[in-house]
């Protein structure tokens, strides 16, 4: 059995930087034609030139004979006013700016501790460039596997009650509670990763510990994933591919003090097939894969095609991330596609 689909594209993707991308971009070009490529680096992007240079360098990682358009975002800081956005929605490069709230996750050291940053987030609403939310509390006193539902409430809503306007993807939803609240706001586009589909905190924490699950936002109870899973694979056009692919070495991950991220890039079409499949849904992976994002973000829709075959692939175990190695999500298991 074969599968052809518009070209995929990948709406919320972390490349890295320096040697990773000799790793990191291939394993993405293999499927996706476009991404919305993460700010944060250290030192995070900030800058529409910095943007720009970012961009060059994925380019030069590009390998011969392979196609890839990297869409870039600025990290929204205190900092970023009004000046900066007008500069980023003009340019061809910058699709978007995000928002983290500080201390949420991997290297959002530089994020916002509130919103209080009106002018900015009214200039966005004004030039229509969307903000790309990490949609969690960091208050200490929220449980964390309750940090996302309570950002809605106390962040989210105020926020498009003020700014109806404002373009906003709810970046790596984990709950039924952000579903719900996405279908409530019919302007809010949402991505949704391909382990928060096919993994529920069990997985993590039954029977041993596994780190390389441990991402953020934290896995949650199936019945999260079962109304992610029914989001996904209903065509409802507000709901993308995200794979948030976000690569540690191995050390980083199995440590005393584990970072957060899952590599899954390379094989993410395949099992996000799978789950489609398990569904049967695979007539609704286009749409979410291919042309649901491209759409919300108003963007032409991809003209090339990849074909899937019902064949299965060996992920491998690792691959290499600069002078490290990064476990792939299912390494050294098998997938039921492969890519024709
Ligand atoms: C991401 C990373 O490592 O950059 N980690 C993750 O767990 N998803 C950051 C993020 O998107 O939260
Ligand atoms: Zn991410």
């Amino acid at each position: 059995m074969q599968l052809t689909l518009t070209r995929p594209d990948d709406w919320h993707l972390h490349l890295r930087d320096g040697a990773a991308l000799a790793t990191t971009v291939p394993d993405t070009a293999r499927s996706f034609y476009r991404a919305i490529v993460m700010p944060n680096l250290k030192p995070p992007v900030v800058t529409v030139d910095a943007a720009i240079a970012y961009r060059d360098r994925i380019l030069a990682a590009v390998p011969n004979g392979m196609t890839f358009d990297p869409l870039m975002t600025l990290y929204l800081t205190p900092d970023l006013g009004p000046e900066i956005i007008k500069e980023a929605a003009s340019s061809e490069h910058v699709y978007g700016v995000k928002l983290y709230p500080q201390g949420a996750t991997t290297n959002s050291d530089a994020g916002v501790a509130s919103l209080d940053l009106m002018p900015t987030l009214e200039a966005m609403a004004d030039t229509g460039l969307p903000l790309l939310i990490h949609g969690e509390v960091t208050d200490r006193s929220i449980d964390i596997f309750d940090r996302e539902a309570v950002f809605l409430d106390r962040t989210l809503g105020p926020l498009m009650q003020r700014l109806p306007n404002l373009r906003v993807v709810l970046e790596h939803i984990t709950t039924k509670d952000s579903v719900d609240f996405v279908k409530a706001n019919p302007g809010i586009g949402a991505t949704i990763t391909v382990h928060h589909l096919m993994y529920d905190r069990n997985d993590m924490l039954a029977g041993g510990i596994r780190p390389h699950l441990y991402c953020l936002p934290i896995l949650k109870r199936s019945l999260h994933r079962d109304a992610l899973i029914d989001a996904a694979t209903s065509g409802c056009p507000q709901f993308f591919l995200g794979t948030d692919s976000a690569p540690h070495a191995i050390d980083d991950k199995e440590s005393d003090c584990g970072c957060a991220g899952c590599y899954t890039a390379p094989f993410a079409l395949e099992l996000y097939a799978e789950v489609f499949e398990a569904q049967g849904k695979l007539d609704q992976l286009e749409a979410f894969a291919s042309l649901n994002g491209a759409d919300f973000y108003g963007l032409a829709r991809n003209t090339e095609t990849i074909t899937l075959e019902r064949t299965e692939s060996l992920i491998p175990l690792t691959r290499p991330l600069g002078n490290k190695e990064v476990r792939l999500l299912r390494g050294g298991e098998t997938v039921a596609w492969s890519l024709a």
